[in-house]
């Protein structure tokens, strides 16, 4: 999978994408994660890449131009399967959607900055806008983050114990179940019993019960009841 991200500040994503599963993802060849600064699209000796809005209004927007010319370089060098804008104002990322981004080819990530980007870009340019929660960031680099992490650990043979990322919470659409490690006490706090009987069978029933009780009591609009 090739995952292509356009930002004003590729600074803020080094670390996300350097470190731990995703940056493995990459060692591995699973995933070719490439940072694109917009500002070499801009304008003028400045690179200019935002103005001020028609009709007014504090902050600038992200004009069109240099987001259009990054992205028809891209398209011309392969197609896309997904044109992906983060914003406050786009569908709620959810794991299901997140499972379905990890089995596609190649997509784009457009991080938005100040007010946004230019209202034609979306219109003409972007298939689908996602918000990671309802609040608002003070540019998308962050929710981009979120969304790649998210993406790569589930694409197939990311995580080296297969079943790993599939117990996930909300992969079968309940919270996953309490873990323990040793010690098997700890200033009195023990691990309960059934963790370890060596039952597998016994432990597999706990684990449900566990997951069922806590969706039900932290998050009960997962179940639909
Ligand atoms: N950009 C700013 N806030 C955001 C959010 N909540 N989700 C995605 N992109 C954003």
């Amino acid at each position: 999978m090739r995952i292509d991200i356009l930002t004003l500040l590729p600074e803020l994503l080094e670390s996300p994408l350097g470190h731990s599963i995703v940056k493995r993802a990459q060692d591995k060849g699973a995933v070719d994660i490439r940072v694109h600064n917009i500002r070499e699209y801009g304008k003028g000796s400045y690179r200019q890449v935002d103005d001020y809005a028609f009709g007014g209004g504090a902050g600038m927007v992200m004009t069109v131009a240099p987001v259009f010319e990054l992205i028809k370089k891209l398209k011309a060098e392969r197609p896309y399967d997904e044109i992906i804008y983060l914003t406050p104002d786009g569908e709620r990322l959810a794991q299901p959607a997140v499972n379905r981004l990890s089995v596609v080819t190649n997509i784009i990530i457009l991080c938005g900055h100040y007010k946004g980007v230019d209202q034609r870009i979306r219109e003409h340019l972007i298939t689908k806008e996602i918000s990671i929660g309802d609040y608002v960031l003070s540019g998308g680099e962050l929710a981009a983050a979120v969304l790649v992490d998210a993406v790569v650990r589930v694409i197939p043979g990311v995580i080296s114990d297969e079943t790993s990322a599939l117990t996930d919470s909300f992969q079968d659409g309940l919270l996953a179940p309490p873990v323990y490690t040793r010690p098997e006490e700890f200033n009195g706090w023990r691990v309960p019993d059934v963790l370890l009987s060596g039952n597998h069978k016994l432990i597999a029933e706990w684990q449900e019960e566990q997951a069922m009780l806590r969706t039900r009591q932290l998050r009960p609009d997962l179940l639909n009841e």
